[in-house]
């Protein structure tokens, strides 16, 4: 799976990054509030875990930063090498430690752990979270989103049947994410009962609803530009063609009319304290 998120990582910045911006800058304002609430003197650590290009982060640092919050030292990591040299360049104007690595390493405790859109792609999540637990302060919050519903992240319910209807030789495929087990989203109460087990309090269960918006149907499928269809115009079409009977039928997007589309989605934020 990393190297699978190295080959995505460009088509990841480009086309999703911007559009999940409204989750990041929710997220940081998240922490500026609480850091804001109870003002310390003291360094506080950070850590990013699964930051991909680092855009969660920038977000943060960059807000904080504006509001003259200075004593944050920040970490981010990543298990793929290719989205942790993209976050190298996005941050590279501020002093930031970021590891290639999917296992927190040092003996170090953090005031903020953050976690965006990762958990889902975890199989073993007792561990992660257990990993979490160790490394976060008495009092310290750890803020995870994911999606509510694996069926309800529709961008990525549409692609994934896109590029499997293109490696299936062009035959429909029904089912959503819900049924994929590379990618899966407990529910409300497993969710907080695998929380719970690690000895996590968990403070507030927030729901967003991210709204994504495409220019038109070639920008959302260059999500898969690096699959051979993509390039070839004859097969990019049959994909085109399957996006939009998708979209048509089961999201009632009428392409005669408007180019443009927005796809909604249910994102979840879970801020969890460990007290
Ligand atoms: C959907 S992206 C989210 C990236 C970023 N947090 C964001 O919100 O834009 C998922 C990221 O999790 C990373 N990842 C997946 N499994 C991981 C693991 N076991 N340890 C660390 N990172 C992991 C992937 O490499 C990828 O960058």
């Amino acid at each position: 799976m990393s190297d699978e998120w190295s080959v995505l990582s460009g088509a990841y910045e480009d086309v999703l990054l911007p559009r999940f911006q409204p989750l990041y800058n929710f997220l940081a304002n998240l922490i500026l509030k609480h850091i804001a609430s109870s003002p310390q003197e003291k360094k506080l650590r950070l850590l990013d875990y699964g930051t991909g290009p680092g855009e969660p982060l920038l977000t943060i640092v960059k807000l904080l930063k504006d509001n003259q919050i200075e004593n944050i030292q920040y970490e981010g990591m990543d298990l793929s090498s290719g989205m942790i040299a993209l976050a190298q360049q996005r941050l590279k104007n501020f002093q930031i430690d970021l590891n290639h690595s999917d296992s927190i390493a040092n003996s170090e405790t953090y005031a903020f752990i953050v976690s965006s859109l990762v958990l889902p792609y975890i199989s073993n999540k007792n561990q992660l979270l257990q990993e979490f637990y160790q490394h976060l302060n008495n009092g310290g919050l750890l803020i995870t989103c994911h999606w509510s519903k694996a069926s309800q992240v529709a961008f990525l319910s549409i692609l994934k049947r896109v590029i499997l209807f293109m490696t299936n030789n062009q035959e429909s495929v029904e089912g959503n994410l819900d049924d994929d087990s590379s990618f899966s989203c407990a529910n409300e109460e497993l969710t907080r009962s695998l929380y719970e087990q690690q000895g996590f309090r968990i403070r507030d269960w927030l729901h967003f609803k991210l709204s994504m918006s495409f220019p038109d149907i070639r920008t959302f499928l260059s999500f898969a530009r690096v699959a051979p269809w993509f390039n070839d115009e004859n097969l990019y079409l049959k994909a085109e063609s399957e996006a939009k009977r998708i979209l048509t039928e089961e999201h009632g997007k009428n392409f005669f009319e408007n180019k443009s589309f927005q796809l909604e989605n249910d994102a979840v934020i879970i801020i969890a304290t460990k007290n």
